[in-house]
């Protein structure tokens, strides 16, 4: 069949890479993709949010499945737009994807479903935000209930602190319309789990666990980012820890989401943590994490078309999916300033060398994320330019072979985390 994958990020480079070794795609599109795609499908020069173009593109090119990588285009509506045109496509229709693009909606469904989170409250108001705010004593953590690149949360360490974040983002319009409602919520203490599962509407098969690295430097210091790298198995997400997540999260969830007519067929990334009362969920993504993606796809041995086209066709009782047992690593090399300046000041343009002789690293797959292509070399173009994927047979195995690609791979101002999956040889 003909496919069609959107997006253009170290994500979906890991998922064309999947799809194309998938024996039912005969052909693969890619829009807009980056050059690290382009040996894998043709690029279709349509950027990932212009619904429009895309489906138009879908119905001219006879595609018969689109994958739909990042949050924005479900949040669009790109799945309900193609479902009117008879095309099947991975991802959920934009009711959906309020799961992640609206914290508020996301917040209301925990609720209904008596799933444990932290306490919250939702304002669309700065006046009586800041009411709230003043007058609580506890730590708390101010989101924006919209899409802001996974950067609208704020945890705040005192009321001053929360005050400050109520104005930067709801006064200031720090990450725009974005932060037009907020959820003001307690601040919660332990370690952080994801979970990943594919959902059919009625069903739910979680994968193997995966973890990102989200701050900027080693030992988990420094900013938030959206992610420096990525290790599987997570040892932190033990069959009893799964079990109790589907019980007391996924099937309620589920009942949830049919209670309101919405029907869930995708990707469901729930963001839990461990607190001392039980696992409380951070939030949902409605799409694979990035770069947790590179790293499970390393280690995914079944068909990914497969398994995407019986999410779809509510058929995911059926499946059973094959993990490689080795350990995947997935470490970011990233733009200077990267995490600690806003995007828009990230140094870009930067020509990356080495590319060609680092591929040849034997388990090593290297997925573009912010690279283009000028005058026949490969340049920088984002914050996250490279996610270097290894697959060894221990942790420390992955790591050293991830580096001695890296080793081979140069552009001005490159910083990357050298303790990916450092937390994972912790807990054994
Ligand atoms: P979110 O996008 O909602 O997952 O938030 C991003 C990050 O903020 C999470 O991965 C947590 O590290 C942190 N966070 C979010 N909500 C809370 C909370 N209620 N308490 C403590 N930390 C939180
Ligand atoms: N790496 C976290 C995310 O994709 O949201």
């Amino acid at each position: 069949m003909k496919i069609l994958l959107v997006g253009s990020g170290g994500r979906e480079h890991a998922l064309a890479w999947k799809i194309k070794q998938s024996p039912l795609c005969d052909r693969l599109f890619i829009a807009p993709g980056n050059p690290g795609m382009a040996a894998l499908g043709d690029l279709l020069p349509i950027k990932a949010n212009d619904v429009p173009a895309l489906v138009q593109a879908a119905v001219d090119l006879g595609v018969e499945l689109v994958v739909v990588g990042p949050e924005d285009p479900l949040a669009l509506g790109l799945v309900d737009a193609l479902s009117e045109k008879k095309i099947k496509a991975f991802g959920p229709t934009r009711a959906g994807a309020q799961l992640e693009a609206d914290k508020a909606f996301s917040k209301k469904m925990m609720r209904d479903a008596s799933i444990p989170t932290a306490e919250g409250r939702t304002f669309t108001s700065l006046k009586s935000a800041l009411a709230f705010v003043e007058s609580r004593a506890e730590p708390l953590v101010v989101k924006a209930a919209g899409l802001a690149k996974g950067k609208g949360v704020i945890v705040c360490s005192d009321p001053v602190e929360a005050i400050d974040a109520v104005r930067l983002i709801m006064e200031k319009k720090a990450f725009g319309d974005a932060g037009n409602t907020i959820v003001v919520e307690e601040r919660l203490d332990g370690p952080e789990i994801s979970l990943f599962a594919f959902v059919d509407g009625s069903s739910a098969y979680i994968l193997e666990g995966a973890q990102d690295h989200k701050r900027i430097g080693d030992g988990d210091t420094g900013p938030n980012t959206g992610g420096m790298g990525a290790y599987s198995p997570a040892p932190i997400l033990t069959d009893t820890i799964i079990d109790k997540c589907q019980r007391e999260v996924i099937v309620p969830l589920l009942d949830t989401l049919k209670r309101h007519e919405i029907d869930f067929r995708g990707m469901l990334f729930t963001g839990v943590m461990l607190t001392a009362g039980g696992p409380k969920v951070l939030e949902f993504n409605t799409r694979f994490g990035d770069p947790e993606c590179q790293a499970l796809m390393l280690r995914l041995k079944s068909d990914l078309v497969e398994v995407m086209l019986a999410t779809i066709d509510q058929k995911l009782d059926d499946i059973t999916l094959e993990w490689d047992d080795r350990t995947s690593v997935c470490v970011v090399l990233a733009s200077e300033g990267y995490g600690w300046k806003p995007d828009d000041q990230v140094k870009k343009g930067v020509v990356i060398t080495g590319l060609d002789e680092a591929a040849k690293t034997a388990d090593v797959q290297i997925f573009h994320a912010g690279t283009a292509s000028k005058d026949g070399k490969i340049i920088t173009a984002g914050g996250r330019v490279l996610g270097v994927t290894a697959i060894g047979d221990t942790l420390e195995e992955a790591r050293e072979k991830a580096h001695a690609a890296i080793a081979k791979i140069h552009f001005d101002g490159m910083q990357y985390r050298k303790d990916i999956g450092h937390r994972a040889l912790r807990t054994k």
